[in-house]
């Protein structure tokens, strides 16, 4: 029957980092090493690089920071030069059904460019849906429009289904362009209802300091997400 310190003993060299005869030749190392038993490694931050390395990866973040602060800038320049909130929303329904005429004129064979086109509709959707639910909706209910802020959220749900459901297709699926199709009019149908009856109803009854508001919010909410 085995003892307590033999069963610690054991346990101890069945442990990975004691049991080879590697680690005791370490240990012995580091005793022969003045008794540190420090080992630099791969991930040691350790040792006379680290300055230099922590330099090169801090330039390499902001760099990176950089260039997707340049990506928003110009992402979200292009529909934000197109003047007021409403404005800059329906150049954004444009951008989205132009998506949406590329992907149908794809055939099943470009399963490749087909999923670059989702990736970048869903990505178009996402931004636009949150500059609305963030900043115009909420703003709509502030000023008596709760109807109409939550049937138009309550649309952005099943625009999100239709996401969902594309990406559980394949894209060399035989009903993929009928789905994209669907999808195609249940946003124009959304957009529609949006530029021609919601915002500019709201528009008319805003001030112009109002205005210059909810199009400086949408515009910041909008960078952001770019
Ligand atoms: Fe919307
Ligand atoms: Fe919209």
């Amino acid at each position: 029957m085995a003892t307590r310190t033999q069963n610690r003993t054991s346990s101890r060299s069945s442990s990975p980092s004691r049991s080879s005869s590697t680690s005791s030749r370490r240990s012995d190392s580091g005793r022969s090493n003045g008794g540190s038993q420090r080992e630099d490694s791969a991930f040691s931050w350790g040792g006379n690089n680290t300055g230099a390395l922590v330099g090169a990866a801090l330039a390499g973040a902001a760099l990176g920071f950089a260039a997707n602060f340049g990506r928003k800038f110009l992402m979200q320049g292009m529909s934000g030069l197109s003047g007021d909130w409403d404005e800059v929303l329906a150049t954004e329904h444009d951008m989205t059904m132009a998506i949406f005429d590329k992907m149908l004129a794809t055939d099943a064979s470009q399963t490749f460019k087909r999923k670059m086109l989702l990736t970048k509709l869903i990505h178009a959707l996402d931004k636009h849906a949150h500059e609305e639910e963030m900043v115009v909706y909420p703003a709509l209910r502030e000023a008596n429009e709760a109807h109409d802020a939550d049937l138009l959220e309550g649309e952005h749900g099943y625009i999100k289904t239709f996401i969902y459901e594309l990406q559980q297709m394949g894209t060399d699926a035989p009903n993929w362009l009928e789905k994209v199709r669907e999808f195609r009019a249940l946003v124009q149908k959304h957009a529609h209802m949006e530029e021609e009856q919601v915002f500019p109803r709201f528009k008319e009854r805003m001030s112009e300091e109002q205005n210059a508001k909810i199009t400086s919010l949408v515009n910041r909410d909008g960078f952001w997400m770019a």
